[in-house]
């Protein structure tokens, strides 16, 4: 039986400063995996077609533009299992994540999805202006907006530039967290699945009080919402002890756990890839 995987990288233009962290997690998960005996053959997102000489057996992933992981899904819809899914990485665009998360139920930073054509009702400031797609590729793609008028200046910037959709959220004062996880449900022997989390370091820290447990809890029922499997993402912890999601990806740059989430990656992808359950 053919071992043949896929590794995807992620587009540049959606690793802004990251590129190599990005590039790095994707080549040693690959060998990790090849030290389980697949075979691994790393790609660039141009270089996935439907129409390949052969299909690969199973597939894992970076990449998030839409026409990629529509052509994967076709893969994926012939039996291909990937990680993470074409949807899930899907849904991590913002507006989508916004609606299945409260869909959902999971609690996240309250977030107005609008038109970036339409003339924005007063709000607090200061408040986030995010295009409602993809994550940050560029400068304006997240804003804050701390006068009246950067608003409009923001929304204005980015229809411009064609993006029609754009969220705002308020400014959350806190803490800032990182977090990375791999797998959304138990391990084989109910071991819980792989998380880390981290004070972002260029900021100075307030030291308000922090629940990990919670911390861990409310990231998996976001990471399941999505479908996510490989995930990271920004929460907030706020002077009550509060905490804030603010931001949900799929399959990050893991670069402070680089090795250690390389290894834990590619046993969860060898026992994904062997039938074994999420
Ligand atoms: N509502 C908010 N309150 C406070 N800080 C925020 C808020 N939204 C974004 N930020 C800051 O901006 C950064 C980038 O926002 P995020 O939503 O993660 O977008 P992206 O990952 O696409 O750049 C966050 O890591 C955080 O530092
Ligand atoms: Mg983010």
């Amino acid at each position: 039986m053919s071992r043949v995987c896929w590794g995807i990288f992620r587009e540049a233009t959606h690793s802004p400063g990251r590129e190599s962290d990005d590039t790095e997690i994707l080549r040693l998960t690959g060998k990790h995996l090849e030290a389980k005996g697949f075979h691994v053959e790393l790609k660039t997102a141009d270089e996935v077609t439907e129409n390949a000489d052969s299909w690969p057996r199973f597939v894992f992933l970076m990449c998030e533009r839409l026409e990629v992981l529509e052509r994967l899904r076709a893969l994926e819809v012939g039996g291909v299992p990937h990680v993470n899914t074409p949807r899930a990485v899907h849904n991590t665009y913002r507006d989508r994540m916004i609606a299945v998360l409260d869909e959902a139920n999971v609690p996240f930073i309250p977030s107005r999805v609008l038109a970036t054509s339409e003339a924005p009702e007063p709000c607090s400031l200061p408040v986030w202006v995010k295009r409602g797609d993809v994550h940050n590729t560029q400068e304006g793609d997240v804003v804050l907006a701390s006068a009246a008028g950067d608003v409009e200046t923001a929304l204005r910037g980015l229809a411009v530039r064609g993006i029609e959709r754009a969220v705002l959220q308020p400014h959350v004062e806190g803490d800032l967290i990182k977090f990375y996880g791999i797998g959304a449900g138990g391990g084989p022997h109910r071991e819980p699945p792989w998380f880390r989390w981290f004070y972002h370091k260029d900021q100075k820290l307030a030291g308000h009080p922090l629940d990990q447990r919670q911390l861990a809890r409310l990231v998996r029922r976001a990471a399941a919402a999505l479908g996510l499997e490989v995930y990271g993402g920004d929460a907030i912890a706020t002077a009550t002890g509060q905490l804030v999601l603010l931001d949900v990806n799929a399959w990050p740059s893991f670069a402070l756990y680089r090795d250690e989430a390389s290894a834990a990656i590619a046993s969860y992808l060898a026992l994904r890839f062997s039938g074994g359950k999420r």
